[in-house]
C-alpha cells in the first residue's frame, strides 16, 4: 500500500505516527478494515522541511495550557483548551480525550486522527502540531483556529454578531471543497473524511476554512475496488444512503456530505433540526421539493444574508449541491468538478462592475434531467 503523496520525508516522522495496520480485502472486493494506513511504504513525493509533529509530555502541556484554565469547546472526543507554547511562541487548540472513551475505540481515534494530520497537508487541512500519549493521557495539539467552527457564524450567532455574507460563505464552500479535492484526488490512496459538518469546518482570521477530526478518516478504496465496508459512524443528517444502509462507504460519500454542508451555507438552516415544521425536518428532503419547484427559490437563501445576489447565482450554488446529494452515487460529480463550478461564485464583484459573467458549469457536472434548465447559463452578480 502507498502512502500518502504529502508527507514529511523524515522516518522518525513515520515511526512516531505508526499507528498502522494494513488493511485487508474481502471477497467481495471491498476492503474492509477501519485501519487506516500502513506506514511500511516509502512516502511518494515527499515534502521537505514540513514541521514535524511534536511528542508533548503531559506536563508541557499542563503547563501550555495554564492547567486546562480556557475551555474553548467540547465535542464527543472531550474538551478542547486554548493554549500557548512559550518556546515556539504559538497558539494552540489542545484537545484531551474524554477519560470514559479510553478504550479500544478512544485510543484508535486518537491514533488515527495523530497518523492521518501527521502526513497531510492542504492549506484547507488544520495543522497538527503534536500529540501527547502520556501513560493514560490522550490529547492532540492543533493550531488555533481564532474564529473558531463554522457552527457559531453559521447557527449560533451571538446578539450583534455579523452573519457571514454571501462571498465568504462561497469562499468557505470552495475552500471545503479544495480539502476534499486534495483529501480524494491528490492523495494515494485516497482519504474518506466522513465526518464533514459546521463544527469540523475551522475558521482562520480571513474565514479561510480548515477541515479537522480525522479521528473517523478512512482509507479509500484501491484498485477495483469500489468502497470499504466499516460500522456507520459520522453524524445523523450528513451521511451519504448507500452509507447509512449499508456500511459501504465510498469517495464519493464525502461529496453527499460537502451537498449538504453547501445547502446549509445557503439556507443558514441546519441539516436536520427537529423544531422545524415537519416536512422541513430534513434540509436535503425539503432542498429537493424547492429544486422541483422553481418558483420557490428565493425562501431558500438564508435571512441573514445581505447582498445582492442575482438569481443564477444562487441557483448555481443551489445545483452544485443538488448535484452533490444524488441518490446515484455515480451521478456526483468530483470535487475538482465542484471546485471549478463554485470558484466563480466566491468572487466579490469589483465595485466598478456592475455584473461579472461567470463561466458555465464544467462537463462533469451534470444536471438532472428533472432538474430547472438553468445551471449551465451564464451568471452575472447584479
Ligand atoms: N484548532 C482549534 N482552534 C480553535 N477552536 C477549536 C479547535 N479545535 C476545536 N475547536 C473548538 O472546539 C469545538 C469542539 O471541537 P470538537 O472537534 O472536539 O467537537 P465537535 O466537532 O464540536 O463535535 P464532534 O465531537 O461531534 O466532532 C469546535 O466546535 C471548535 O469550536
Ligand atoms: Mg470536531
Amino acid at each position: 500500500m502507498n502512502c500518502f503523496s504529502c508527507l514529511s520525508s523524515s522516518k522518525e516522522k513515520d515511526e512516531r505516527n505508526a499507528a498502522t495496520t494494513s488493511a485487508g480485502t474481502n471477497t467481495d472486493g471491498s476492503s474492509s478494515t477501519d485501519a487506516p494506513a500502513s506506514s511500511s511504504a516509502p512516502p511518494e513525493n515527499p515534502v521537505e522541511n514540513s514541521p514535524l509533529p511534536k511528542q508533548f509530555s503531559y506536563q508541557e502541556l499542563v503547563v501550555a495550557t495554564n492547567n486546562f484554565r480556557d475551555v474553548i469547546g467540547e465535542g464527543g472526543f472531550g474538551i478542547v483548551y486554548k493554549g500557548f507554547l512559550e518556546r515556539t511562541e504559538q497558539e494552540v487548540a489542545v484537545k484531551q480525550l474524554k477519560s470514559n472513551l479510553k478504550g479500544e475505540q478512544g485510543n484508535k481515534e486518537f491514533n488515527d486522527e495523530v497518523m492521518f494530520l501527521g502526513r497531510l497537508c492542504h492549506p484547507n487541512l488544520i495543522n497538527l502540531v503534536g500529540s501527547c500519549a502520556d501513560g493514560e493521557h490522550r490529547l492532540i495539539v492543533y493550531e488555533f483556529m481564532p474564529l473558531g467552527s463554522l457552527t457559531v457564524h453559521l447557527f449560533d450567532l451571538k446578539q450583534g454578531q455579523q452573519s457571514l455574507d454571501w462571498f465568504t460563505r462561497m469562499r468557505i464552500a470552495v475552500g471545503v471543497a479544495q480539502g476534499l479535492e486534495y483529501l480524494h484526488e491528490k492523495v494515494n490512496p485516497p482519504v474518506i473524511f466522513r465526518d464533514l459538518k459546521p463544527s469540523n469546518i475551522l475558521l482562520d482570521e480571513n474565514f479561510n476554512p480548515k477541515l479537522s477530526d480525522f479521528g473517523l478518516a478512512r482509507l479509500g478504496p484501491e484498485g477495483d475496488e469500489t468502497h470499504v465496508s466499516t460500522r456507520v459512524r459520522g453524524t445523523y443528517g450528513y451521511h451519504a444512503p448507500e452509507y447509512f444502509a449499508t456500511g459501504r462507504l465510498k469517495v464519493k460519500s464525502d461529496v453527499y456530505t460537502f451537498g449538504v454542508v453547501l445547502l446549509e451555507l445557503i439556507s443558514g438552516k441546519r441539516a436536520t433540526d427537529l423544531l422545524r415544521l415537519a416536512n422541513d425536518t430534513n434540509l436535503v428532503t425539503w432542498g429537493r421539493q424547492i429544486f422541483r419547484d422553481k418558483s420557490r427559490h428565493p425562501p431558500l437563501l438564508d435571512a441573514l444574508i445581505k447582498d445582492n445576489i442575482s438569481p443564477e447565482c444562487l441557483s448555481r450554488a443551489f445545483v452544485v449541491a443538488l448535484v452533490c446529494l444524488s441518490e446515484d452515487v455515480s451521478a456526483r460529480p468530483r470535487m475538482a468538478d465542484v471546485v471549478a463550478a463554485l470558484e466563480p461564485l466566491a468572487v466579490r464583484p469589483n465595485e466598478n462592475l456592475s455584473s461579472i459573467s461567470l463561466p458555465p458549469l464544467p462537463d462533469g457536472m451534470i444536471i438532472p434531467e428533472d432538474g430547472p434548465s438553468y445551471g449551465r447559463e451564464d451568471c452575472r452578480i447584479v
